[in-house]
């Protein structure tokens, strides 16, 4: 295989990425004119003033409030397609993209609108983009388990589109084991399973994730730091992190990139990936992320490998097809 360009960027696989969260400002105009959906911004510079986040639920705020736009498959399509273009110019080779379909089908937008939708983009991801994926499903934790529950009930006709659950929203308050049932179930349906853990809730629920809901990944995971038993499991368990850099700064969760403990994580000799979580949100692509804890953290090119490799090792792909896409 030929070597990449010097300026080509590192192949990469991207595994905490939200689609609604891809939803950039002018593709929110153009679906809320094509469905005449009212939005209560004048323009595309006043609504990006709005992302000005003081912590996750002002940010949910929003993001569940500009999805009234989505209406059809159509624009499922045209959002996948719009972040599938994104990201192969960042050099992503593989996604693993979070949905959240009870955000969709609670405004009465039909499952199956949205996962064909979806579906249509991903199907022609490869040979349009050179992207292999995956559709992960995030259950809503602020929502009951009921709701959970039915959801993968709703799924079960599209399972040949969907590779795992999720567990995303609102965290404090919601531990994971209010959703042991529907992992449960999940497990038995063979899907795959990671959850957001340690965003904002606390170390318990990191382990609470591992214990009960037999996660294979945590998405984000940095309140583990503060158990330092904790850290040491996931070291010795080889259980992949999903962070967030530009995330968590925006959602306030860490002060600024300098203070990220990224670094510190690697050093610790913990399995973490770089990823964007809701790039048109929080300022950047994964490829951007990348490039900014690199610069604030000082990570030289033998880091940023280790990185990217250690994103084809969490991913849910064969042996074949991680070393197709590397
Ligand atoms: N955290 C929790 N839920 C979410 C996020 C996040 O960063 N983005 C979209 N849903
Ligand atoms: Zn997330």
């Amino acid at each position: 295989m030929a070597l990449p360009a010097p300026s080509a960027p590192l192949p990469k696989a991207e595994l905490h990425l939200h689609i609604e969260g891809t939803l950039e400002p002018e593709l929110a105009f153009s679906l809320a004119a094509r469905n005449g959906v009212p939005l209560p911004y004048a323009d595309t510079g006043e609504l990006r003033r709005a992302y000005d986040f003081a912590d996750l639920q002002s940010f949910l705020d929003l993001y569940y409030d500009l999805m009234a736009v989505l209406r059809t498959a159509e624009d499922f399509t045209d959002l996948a397609e719009a972040y599938l273009e994104r990201a192969a110019r960042q050099g992503v080779r593989h996604a693993e993209i979070f949905f959240d379909p009870q955000a969709h089908t609670a405004r009465g937008v039909p499952f199956g609108a949205v996962v064909e939708g979806l579906g249509r983009a991903l199907d022609r991801a490869e040979e349009r983009h050179g992207i292999s994926t995956r559709l992960i499903m995030c259950f809503l934790r602020d929502l009951p388990a009921e709701s959970a529950l039915a959801t993968l009930e709703e799924a079960k006709p599209h399972l040949d589109r969907i590779t795992g659950i999720g567990l995303d929203s609102a965290e404090v308050g919601h531990p994971p084991a209010k959703f042991a049932e529907v992992y449960a179930a999940a497990a038995e349906l063979g899907l795959r399973r990671v959850a957001h853990a340690g965003e904002e809730g606390p170390p318990e629920y990191v382990r609470e994730a591992l214990d009960v809901l037999g996660v294979e990944r945590i998405d984000h995971g940095l309140r583990a730091l503060e158990d330092p038993e904790l850290v040491e499991r996931l070291v010795r368990e080889r259980v992949p992190l999903t962070l967030c850099p530009l995330s968590n700064v925006r959602l306030r969760t860490v002060g600024t990139l300098a203070d990220h403990p990224l670094r510190r994580m690697m050093d610790a000799g913990l399995l973490v990936t770089v990823n964007s979580d809701d790039p048109a949100y929080f300022g950047g692509y994964v490829g951007d992320n990348y490039h900014a804890v690199a610069g604030a953290l000082g990570l030289d090119a033998g880091q940023l490998r280790e990185l990217a490799r250690n994103s084809f090792l969490a991913a849910f792909l064969d042996h074949d097809e991680e070393r197709r896409a590397r």
